[in-house]
């Protein structure tokens, strides 16, 4: 699946812009509070317009603090995906099972310097699993290869059945960068100025699950 981020759209014509890419699978939406992350982007007000402007999964990824107290009213108001920060969470599983009950996916994502050993039990808990490959907080940075050995460990209790998840990368994913997260085993790919930077960001949308698919031996 792609999931063309917000992030690098024009703020002021997001319904205009989800049209834009009406070919994606999921729109991701990058929730940044300016306290876990330096920068500060949108919240719910702002989803909840989103939500009613346009038909495709809403794919909320939340770098925030406190996200079990934030985090389930992002499914409440008709997220498909709810994704926070293990490193924010004080009761990661309570809170993906509050954003599961009511009625979204939930994901949980790891900062690039942050293992993901630790919490392979906790992931039964969980829809999605979001291996940032670059560090939260800004667009348009370069994709960092060390992180896809924890693309491979998921892929791999996904393929043993030990977990069922969608593996998805999110930072720096190009059409020179998607076939090596494709081939570690991801499954979700976000990406921000690779389609809203693009002339014709649909075109690039089909672009790059075309490389991803190639590349998706597993
Ligand atoms: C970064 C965000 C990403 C961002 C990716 O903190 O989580 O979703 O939009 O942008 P690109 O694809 O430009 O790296
Ligand atoms: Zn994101």
């Amino acid at each position: 699946m792609i999931a063309p981020s917000i992030l690098s759209a024009d703020f002021a014509r997001l319904g205009a812009e989800a049209d834009a890419v009406d070919n994606a699978d999921w729109l991701h939406v990058d929730v940044m509070d300016a306290h876990f992350v330096p920068n500060l982007t949108l919240g719910l007000p702002v989803v909840a317009s989103l939500r009613k402007a346009t038909a495709l999964p809403l794919d909320c990824h939340l770098m925030i603090d406190d996200p079990d107290r934030w985090a389930p009213g992002y499914a409440e108001i008709g997220a498909a995906n709810v994704t926070f920060h293990v490193e924010a969470a004080d009761d990661a599983v309570q809170t993906a099972r509050a954003i599961r009950a009511a009625g979204a996916l939930a994901g949980l994502s790891v900062k690039p310097g942050t293992p993901l050993e630790p919490y392979l039990d906790i992931l039964r808990e969980f829809d999605t699993l979001l291996v940032m490959t670059v560090e939260p907080g800004f667009g348009g940075q370069s994709f960092m290869p060390e992180v896809l050995p924890k693309v491979r460990l998921a892929r791999k209790q996904v393929a043993s059945g030990h977990l069922r998840l969608f593996v998805e990368v999110d930072g720096g994913i190009t059409l020179d960068t998607i076939e090596a997260a494709a081939e570690a085993g991801a499954d979700v790919f976000v990406a921000g100025s690779a389609v809203y930077g693009a002339e014709d960001p649909a075109r690039a949308v089909d672009a790059l699950r075309a490389s991803a698919r190639a590349a998706m031996d597993w």
